[in-house]
């Protein structure tokens, strides 16, 4: 399994701090937020890892990340040009995954849960790293199947992207586990009202195949892309070191 660090955007929300800098070089407590992704797919034993972000960013994440042998991995690197959507920057690691399958994680996301059990025995299809929130609303927002669902797997009926009116509480999470045909699945798709092409599309390609599955997380998650977040996950990662 290959994996894949999406660092795109442009960081509006958290601005000034991201006039200059990339919003996964921004620090959390002691470390810069990538290491927390970066960190999960590490715990995994996933060595091969392609960084994707914008022209604008691809120096400092380079001189940042060097050549990943202080962190015992290779790192690639590929620039995505607009920021077109997460499936798109997705789409740019096709030739690095070698047809193999993918972890992709966003770069702002820091996960409090184990998820490299979820990761190593992940064998075909999607899966997804399930939360409950209160503002469901501001993510891919999934409806869950209880008769079908156990305390381990979850089986997800429904999955749209920032719903006005979302169908539950439960959203998935930054990070993505999918097989190697999600990058025909990417080829086909069209970009959404926003002018993206959005990761949710590809999750819903194999949960209408019968193909989805997800965990439920039971710690805590912060998507760190407002300075509430931010502010929020240096508190949580404060607290859990001392
Ligand atoms: C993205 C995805 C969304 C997911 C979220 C998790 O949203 O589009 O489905 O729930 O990440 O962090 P963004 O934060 O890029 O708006």
């Amino acid at each position: 399994m290959k994996g894949i660090l999406i660092c795109g955007g442009s960081g509006t929300r958290l601005r000034p701090l991201t006039e200059i800098t990339n919003k996964s070089l921004l620090p959390v407590y002691d470390k810069p937020l990538i290491h927390y992704p970066l960190e999960i797919l590490l715990k995994a034993s996933i060595k091969e890892i392609c960084i994707v972000t914008g022209p604008e960013h691809m120096d400092q994440i380079k001189k940042y990340l060097g050549s990943g042998e202080r962190f015992g991995c290779t790192f690639a690197f590929a620039i995505q040009e607009k920021p077109a959507g997460i499936a798109q920057a997705l789409g740019l690691a096709e030739t690095f995954a070698q047809g193999e399958k993918i972890c992709a994680l966003l770069g702002d996301n820091v996960f409090f849960d184990d998820l490299a059990p979820a990761i190593t025995s992940f064998q075909a299809g999607g899966h997804l790293f399930i939360k409950e929130v209160d503002d469901p609303e501001r993510f891919g927002v999934v409806e869950i199947d209880s008769n079908k669902s156990t305390n381990q797997l979850i089986n997800i009926l429904s999955i749209e992207e920032k719903p006005k009116k979302p169908k539950s509480h439960f959203i998935a999470t930054g990070c993505y586990l999918y097989d190697e045909r999600c990058f025909d699945i990417i080829r086909t798709m069209q970009p959404s009202a926003r002018g993206e092409l959005e990761i949710t599309d590809i999750s819903k390609w194999y949960m209408e195949r019968g193909e989805l599955s997800a965990t439920m997380l039971h710690d805590e998650w912060v998507d760190a892309g407002t300075f509430e977040s931010l502010h929020h996950a240096a508190c949580l990662v404060k607290e859990r070191s001392s």
